[in-house]
């Protein structure tokens, strides 16, 4: 494993949050042209959660941050590096990172955020890693956190129907050879960025733009069925990528998470790898596609459901926006 040479990336820490509201396929069939058949049938979905009004992206993070601090047992002051996983940032400056830093109480961190969509997670634990690895950190905090649900049009069944609001959190630390982040693949194509896309709310098209809103510009737009079918290549692709690379057959993984944006890619990619059910951890029925916090809130749950612990080698993978895709081996 060409990684061994240098100082790995361990987590040694988790913690998640999910907002308290519901929302059920039942509600949704109130709202919009839709159906609970349709919805689990598609997409395997059963519900999801929601933010309260008043609730915004930085309770989300501030939540999670403070969980994955304390289960690690992290003095927030130790903190050199905050990297904040989002699409869905609770403004447009400044960065979200900075803006929870006082309520986290990382102080001494640099504080930014990673726009990868659904990668974005898998992605700043490349970077995390990285500064690990070359010393320059210590302690890293990496966050996915998504507030998808006030980006959504809910008029829009192809979308309003499949996303949901939700954080994770990983505390990293250097680790010893063979333990930690043993191995990240992460691509982008950008050609197909139309393919999930806010076209409004940049500089193209502004907040202002009376007529960008009137377009229906500044909300998430998906072309599902392309999508879908990217989706399962890329993932199957780039997690074979990374096996091999660690020289590690499929019946070596304790499990694999993979971005739970739909069941049904879930199992197509779950299939390819020659996974077992039991490999595969799903929780897409629960919470829906969260994003950025579709991997740590897996995670999370998963330790928390005893199917991850020390010593575990698990898989995770995820494929979004951008597009982007990434895979990561980690031996907790
Ligand atoms: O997280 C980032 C990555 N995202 C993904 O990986 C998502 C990938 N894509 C998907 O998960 C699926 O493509 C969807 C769940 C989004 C859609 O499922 P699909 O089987 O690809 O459906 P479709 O888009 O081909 O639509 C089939 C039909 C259409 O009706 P017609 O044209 O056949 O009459 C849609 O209008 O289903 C209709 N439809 C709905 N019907 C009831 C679309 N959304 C809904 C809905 N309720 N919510």
């Amino acid at each position: 494993m060409h990684d061994s040479f240098r100082t790995t990336a361990k987590i040694v820490g988790l913690g998640a949050y999910l907002p308290e509201r519901v929302l059920t396929n039942r509600d949704l069939e109130a709202m919009v042209d839709t159906s609970d058949e349709w919805i689990r049938t598609r997409t395997g979905i059963r519900e999801r959660r929601v933010v309260a009004e008043g609730e915004a992206l930085v309770d989300l993070v501030t939540r999670a941050g403070r969980a994955a601090l304390a289960d690690a047992g992290v003095d927030p002051r130790e903190v050199d590096l905050l990297i904040l996983a989002t699409a869905t940032v609770e403004q447009p400056i400044p960065a979200t990172a900075a803006i929870v830093q006082p309520a986290l109480g990382v102080v001494n961190a640099a504080c930014f955020d990673v726009s990868a969509a659904c990668s974005g997670f898998t992605y700043s634990l490349n970077v995390g890693r990285q500064f690990i690895a070359t010393g320059e950190a210590k302690t890293v905090l990496v966050i996915g956190a998504e507030c998808l649900t006030r980006y959504l049009d809910w008029t829009d069944r192809t979308t309003c129907v499949l996303f949901g609001d939700g954080a994770g959190a990983a505390v990293l630390r250097p680790g010893a050879p063979g333990e930690g982040i043993l191995q990240i693949r992460w691509r982008t194509d950008g050609s197909y960025a139309d393919l999930i896309s806010m076209p409004g709310g940049g500089c193209r098209y502004p907040p202002s733009s009376l007529a960008s809103i009137e377009a229906g510009l500044p909300f998430i737009k998906m072309r599902g069925n392309e999508t879908f079918k990217v989706a399962v290549r890329s993932l199957t692709e780039i997690s074979l990528e990374v096996m091999e690379a660690a020289g590690i057959a499929a019946a070596d993984l304790d499990l694999f998470i993979p971005h739970q944006a739909n069941l049904r890619i879930i199992q197509a990619v779950g299939k390819r790898l020659e996974l077992t059910d039991d490999q595969v951890f799903v929780n897409v029925d629960r919470v829906g596609n969260t994003s950025a916090a579709s991997i740590p809130v897996a995670m999370t749950q998963a330790r928390d459901e005893g199917r991850l612990g020390p010593g575990s080698l698990v898989l995770a993978s995820a494929f979004g926006g951008g597009l982007t895709w990434a895979s990561s081996l980690i031996r907790f």
